[in-house]
């Protein structure tokens, strides 16, 4: 694996890649890897010749408020990671790399980044949409790897290509999950034991959701209701949205079977300690059949195997 920290060595690579012919996997990251970025390095090197991987700890998606400062970071184990999953280039670039200081330009999706992780993190989004675009313009034509875990980012992603024309096919990747359920996140790091024992509500609260789709409940306000009854059981936990809503247009669904068939997505933030964690399931149904995307458990990483 090469590591580099120019623009112009990333171009060069991906360029000379596409000009013989070679397809080109992207996976954009802030870094700390755990099994979430390893499977979309896995993905990318499954479906393409060259696999680039991104670090970047972007500071336009974070408020002043938030963890910039704080942001977990291990260069050299995640160089370790990315080479033992067989990546070909880490791009690696410092912020003055990335932003110039005097930029004019910022990319914004409308409407879907205004609800649920938008509405408590304003502008938090038009900074992922214009370091993507910027790290896309970069890479040029490729395939871009993101996972389910961050719905919203991803639901976001698919229309700004598509709104853009960027040529960049993107693929969603499953959600995974530490053995105990927890939906895996860098920021994690931040939890205490107890933390941690209180963010499982999160994960369970949706596997009861789960159930109670597999039964047949198929209305939401019942099923929102189940959600916060358990959620609203855990103390250590402080709930920002319990919300199910089309999980492409990201509008409040009424009903799992509606007639136009689309998937809908069951999504949840919450403070826990010093974090703010995410956790999501996906639903599609058709005809009687509920199928209910839960994500899936993690693999160790390459060096434990
Ligand atoms: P980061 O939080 O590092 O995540 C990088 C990618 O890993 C994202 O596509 C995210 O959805 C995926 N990921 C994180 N945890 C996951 C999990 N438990 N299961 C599956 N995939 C998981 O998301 C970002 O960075 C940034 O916003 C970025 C897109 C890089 C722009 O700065």
């Amino acid at each position: 694996m090469r590591t580099v920290t120019t623009v112009a060595e990333l171009r060069e690579v991906c360029d000379a890649a596409r000009a013989h012919g070679r397809t080109v996997g992207f996976v954009p990251t802030m870094g700390y890897f755990h099994d979430g970025h390893r499977s979309l390095m896995r993905a990318a090197r499954a479906e393409n010749d060259l696999v680039v991987v991104s670090l970047f700890v972007n500071p336009t998606q974070f408020a002043p408020t938030e963890d910039l400062a704080a942001y977990p970071r291990d260069l050299e184990g995640d160089a370790a990671q990315a080479a033992a999953e067989g990546v070909d280039l880490l791009f690696v670039p410092q912020v003055a790399e990335v932003y110039l200081g005097d930029e004019r330009t910022t990319v914004h999706v409308g409407g879907i980044t205004e609800v649920l992780c938008g509405a408590s993190r304003p502008g938090h989004f038009d900074g992922v949409t214009t370091v993507v675009t910027k790290l896309l313009s970069m890479v040029g034509a490729c395939r871009a790897y993101f996972g389910r875990k961050d719905a919203q980012q991803l639901a976001v992603v698919r229309r700004m290509t598509r709104d853009l024309n960027l040529p960049v096919e993107v693929v969603g990747c499953p959600l995974v999950r530490e053995i105990d359920g927890l939906a895996m996140s860098s920021r994690n790091a931040y939890l205490t034991d107890d933390d941690r024992e209180g963010a499982l509500v999160l994960c369970r609260s949706l596997f009861v959701l789960s159930e109670a789709v597999q039964r047949g409940e198929r209305d939401c306000d019942r099923l929102r209701a189940l959600l916060t009854d358990m959620l609203g059981t855990e103390p250590r936990i402080k709930v920002d949205y319990a919300a199910i809503v089309d999980a492409a247009t990201l509008e409040p669904v009424g009903r799992l079977d509606r007639t136009d068939s689309s998937e809908t997505l069951v999504a949840l933030a919450a403070f826990v300690g010093r974090a703010r964690l995410i956790d999501n399931v996906t639903i599609s149904v058709s005809g009687e059949h509920a199928t209910v995307d839960l994500g899936r458990t993690a693999v160790p990483a390459a060096e434990e195997r």
